[in-house]
């Protein structure tokens, strides 16, 4: 499966005469097929008279330790690191002024550090923890996802598409003659200019850093025949597409290579991202990003940048800034485990994977790119079991957030990536989801790339869509 174009998820579908919108694909039998290799399309092993989630997977967290194969020094830069990485910041040590946290773990934590919001929102606790008096918007709630809100436009009208951060520092510890007002999130709500973001899980996240950017141009364009059955040709393609499952990559504006993390595929590297997390979430500035998003003069209690390079340092790893700290854990974290037999066993798990490729989830969720070469030798040529293309696609008005990010426009998403699906409480962006079939569903509506495929999906026999959700849910 390490390969750019697994021969598995070859599928061969052809236009129905039912149509959805103005198109509608479906699944024919083998025999009805002409030119095409057959879709092979396996019978149900499971028997359920209706399809369900099966939930998260219990037991074992399969996440939170090293990737395999690194040296004496680089593990314990790992684990110095996660220390980091789950360090409760304070307003002395440059938190805030405006955040919408205090660590990096506290979003990162389900099912091991590292990974994605946990089942009880930290973010209401905070709110008016230690005298804080923050109010918690209505997007906030204790047993949904942790959650970061960014505004659609100015008050102008002009595109803003930026985080605004949801808390203060006013009240809390160490910050006597700060007093900061919240956005005022109820009248943004009323104009519907707020969207959300969930955090996405870093498991395996270097692994992802290192795939060269030509495995993932090279993986695009393959499959051209079945992303053809499945709609119109053609890959150069962005916002108007809508008709075709092309997807194109979100590059960097200044070295034109392709970024991939984050809901949109937005950031170049790990790097990138903790210097910007921890501007943005936590309020704390740094080498990569200088100056405080709030520079109101009473509410500076730290140095600015408030974390830096330590040259006095007794050690090499005690003179790194944080954000090189946070970057080095994630990078080295190994990525999901998938289970072989739960849930449904393993007959079920196969077929279900035999069918997310034969139906075309697997032509965006590829099943596996490989890394190119790496200082890091536990990084080099790996597979990479991520089920992503890393490709931004158009997903249609129903997941619309009218952001544009990059090259990514406001209809666009990247492919998420679904390794340990299994174990994750929250789905799509904005966490709207909490079951596998609405998260399916929700691939569809006017103009998304994903009609096809959600088209095929429901015309699976129940037991076969229960054996395609085992498969997603043993990842
Ligand atoms: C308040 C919750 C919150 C906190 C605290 C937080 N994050 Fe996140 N994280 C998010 C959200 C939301 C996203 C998705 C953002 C997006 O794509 O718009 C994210 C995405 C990421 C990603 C991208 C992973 C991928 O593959 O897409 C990285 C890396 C990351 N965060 C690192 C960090 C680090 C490092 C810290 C601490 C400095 C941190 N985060 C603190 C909410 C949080
Ligand atoms: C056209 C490309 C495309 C196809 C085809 C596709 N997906 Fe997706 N998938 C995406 C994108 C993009 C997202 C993120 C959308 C968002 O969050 O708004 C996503 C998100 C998901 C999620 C939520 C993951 C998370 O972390 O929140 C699941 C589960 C999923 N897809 C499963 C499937 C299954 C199963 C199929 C086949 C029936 C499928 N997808 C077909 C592009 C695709």
């Amino acid at each position: 499966m390490a390969g750019p174009s697994p021969r598995w998820t070859n599928v061969a579908l052809v236009v129905s005469a039912v149509g959805f919108l103005t198109f509608e694909f479906a699944i024919v039998s083998p025999k009805a097929q002409t030119g095409t290799s057959a879709p092979a399309l396996a019978p149900a092993v499971s028997v359920v008279s209706a399809a369900k989630d099966p939930g998260p997977r219990g037991g074992d967290a399969g996440a939170g330790g090293p990737v395999e194969g690194l040296s004496g020094p680089e593990l314990e830069y790992f684990y110095n690191s996660l220390d980091e990485f789950s360090d409760t910041e304070e307003v002395s040590l440059g938190l805030g002024p405006r955040m919408n946290l205090d660590s990096c773990k506290g979003c990162h934590v389900q099912p091991a550090v590292g990974g994605t919001s946990p089942a009880l929102n930290p973010q209401v606790v905070f709110a008016t923890q230690d005298n804080a008096s923050d109010s918690v918007p209505a997007f906030l709630t204790s047993n949904g996802p942790a959650r970061e809100a960014r505004f659609v436009r100015n008050a102008d009208g002009t595109p803003d598409g930026g985080v605004h951060a949801i808390f203060t520092i006013s009240g809390r510890p160490g910050a006597d003659g700060c007093t900061l007002r919240q956005p005022d999130f109820d009248a943004e709500m009323g104009r519907h200019n707020v969207i959300f973001r969930i955090p996405t899980p870093t498991f395996g996240a270097g692994l992802i850093e290192n795939i060269p950017d030509s495995a993932i141009i090279a993986n695009a364009s393959s499959d051209a025949a079945a992303k053809g059955a499945l709609g119109i040709r053609g890959r150069a393609n962005f916002q108007v597409s809508g008709r075709t499952i092309t997807g194109q990559t979100n590059n960097n504006g200044n070295d034109g290579t392709i970024s991939r993390f984050g809901w949109k595929a937005q950031n170049k590297s790990l790097l990138l991202f903790s210097g910007e997390a921890y501007n943005v979430e936590m309020g704390i500035s740094s080498e990569l990003f200088q100056t405080e998003r709030e520079e109101m003069g009473k509410c500076q209690f730290a140095k600015v940048p408030n974390t830096v390079t330590n040259m006095a340092a007794a050690t090499p790893f005690e003179a790194l800034s944080a954000i090189e700290k946070f970057a080095i854990f994630m990078r080295f974290l190994a990525p999901p485990t998938a289970s072989a037999t739960t849930p449904g066993g393993a007959p079920s798990i196969g077929n279900g994977k035999q069918l997310f490729g034969a139906i075309g989830c697997a032509l965006c969720h590829t099943p596996g790119l490989q890394t190119g070469d790496s200082t890091v030798a536990a990084l080099r040529d790996k597979p990479v079991n991520l089920f992503s293309d890393l490709l931004v696609h158009d997903m249609g008005v129903g997941l619309a957030d009218g952001v544009s990010q990059g090259e990514a426009g406001p209809r666009e998403f990247r492919t998420a990536p679904l390794w340990g699906l299994g174990q994750r409480l929250f789905f799509l962006h904005d966490g709207r989801a909490s079951d596998l079939i609405a998260a399916i569903r929700a691939h569809r509506s006017t103009a998304s790339e994903g009609n096809g495929v959600v088209g095929n999906f429901n015309q699976l026999s129940e037991g076969q869509k229960q054996d395609l959700l085992n498969f997603l849910r043993s990842l």
